[in-house]
């Protein structure tokens, strides 16, 4: 009896059990980030963790390669000390590591040199990222964070990738006391995300089509929302992006009223790709609701009369 249940169990753990890559913007010491790592075993998964060594919000999907083999300082939370290698592991979990680089670098470190030489897959089954500390909605946010960047890395990889970002702000993961706090929370749900996918996938069959992602935003978690609902979304609609401000006074540039999605404009909420019928993410986590929205990495124009009207700007009848 017992031995029947534990072969039920162990095959229950391999039909869900998925080989994943983990990375975040926020920095490998991030509790949200931890939290996530920690459920995604309890789970059944495997996951290998490749995270920036510092903070490396907003980097986008920028790439940066250190110079130098050694870290000049303490890595974020003190978590390994200076000197350490500029690539190394959790001095606690050989499945963490940590780069002094961009979220886009640790996504690629991860899958060409980590996962290959250190782990044992080479290949994910699906690369996620976060939750990040603050939600990522919008047009602005996608080419902007650097957990979405992360992402699309991986995608552009021919790795699944889902980007999550919570609303919770930044902790480092040893001033978790409990599990009743916002990153746990988050992290709950997206291992809940995860599993869900997981189950409804066809056996054999990639996670997701080659090119595709999803970006996934929860609303602030408390007491009176811990199950927000899936909503599908779309980019555009209600997305914002910061107005810039010069100061005369300290001679600086900052953001104005520190508001980061203040400007709504009609240029990055216009609807060209995908079903316009979509309430936009920046308003559906404005209620106790999950953003679900689905995205590709092809950036080129649909086949439209606006993309034909450009097209014959620079090859219509007036040659070149
Ligand atoms: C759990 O930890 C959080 C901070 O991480 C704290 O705000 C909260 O009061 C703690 N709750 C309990 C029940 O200890
Ligand atoms: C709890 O979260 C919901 C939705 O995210 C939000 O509307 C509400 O204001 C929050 N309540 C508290 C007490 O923070
Ligand atoms: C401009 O800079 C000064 C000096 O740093 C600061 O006191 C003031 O709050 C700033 N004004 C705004 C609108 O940010």
């Amino acid at each position: 009896m017992f031995k029947s249940l534990l072969a039920a169990f162990v095959l229950f753990r391999v039909a869900f059990g998925l080989n994943i890559l983990l990375n975040n913007d926020d920095g490998f010491g991030a509790s949200n980030i931890r939290e996530f790592y920690r459920l995604l075993v309890a789970a059944g998964h495997n996951v290998y963790m490749v995270a920036p060594a510092f903070d490396n919000s907003g980097q986008g999907g920028r790439m940066s390669l250190t110079t130098s083999p050694t870290l000049a300082t303490p890595s974020q939370f003190n978590l390994v000390p200076a000197g350490s290698p500029s690539l190394g592991q959790d001095p606690h979990d050989s499945h963490i590591w940590y780069y002094n680089g961009t979220p886009a670098s640790c996504t690629l470190i991860g899958l060409d040199h980590v996962l290959p030489t250190f782990g044992d897959f080479a290949v994910p089954d699906l690369f996620v990222s976060g939750p990040n500390f603050g939600d990522n909605v919008g047009t602005f946010a996608f080419t902007g964070s650097g957990t979405i960047g992360a992402t699309y890395t991986a995608i552009g990889r021919n790795v699944p990738g889902i980007a999550f970002s919570a609303a919770n702000p930044t902790l480092g993961y040893t001033a978790l006391t409990n599990t009743t706090n916002p990153s746990t929370w988050a992290a709950e749900l997206a291992v809940q995300f995860v599993d869900t996918v997981a189950k409804n996938a066809r056996p054999g069959k990639p996670l997701l089509p080659l090119g595709y992602g999803l970006n996934v935003n929860f609303p602030p978690l408390n007491s009176t929302c811990m199950r927000p609902p899936l909503v599908a979304s779309r980019f555009s609609g209600g997305s914002g992006m910061p107005k810039f401000q010069y100061n005369d006074t300290s001679k600086l540039v900052g953001i104005a009223d520190n508001n980061y999605f203040g400007v709504i404009s009609a240029g990055e909420n216009q609807c060209i790709n995908g079903d316009c019928g979509l309430p936009g993410e920046s308003v559906v986590v404005t209620a106790c609701q999950t953003s679900v929205t689905v995205f590709t990495v092809d950036y080129d124009a649909p086949m439209n009369r606006d993309t034909f009207a450009v097209e014959q700007l620079v090859f219509g009848a007036s040659g070149w």
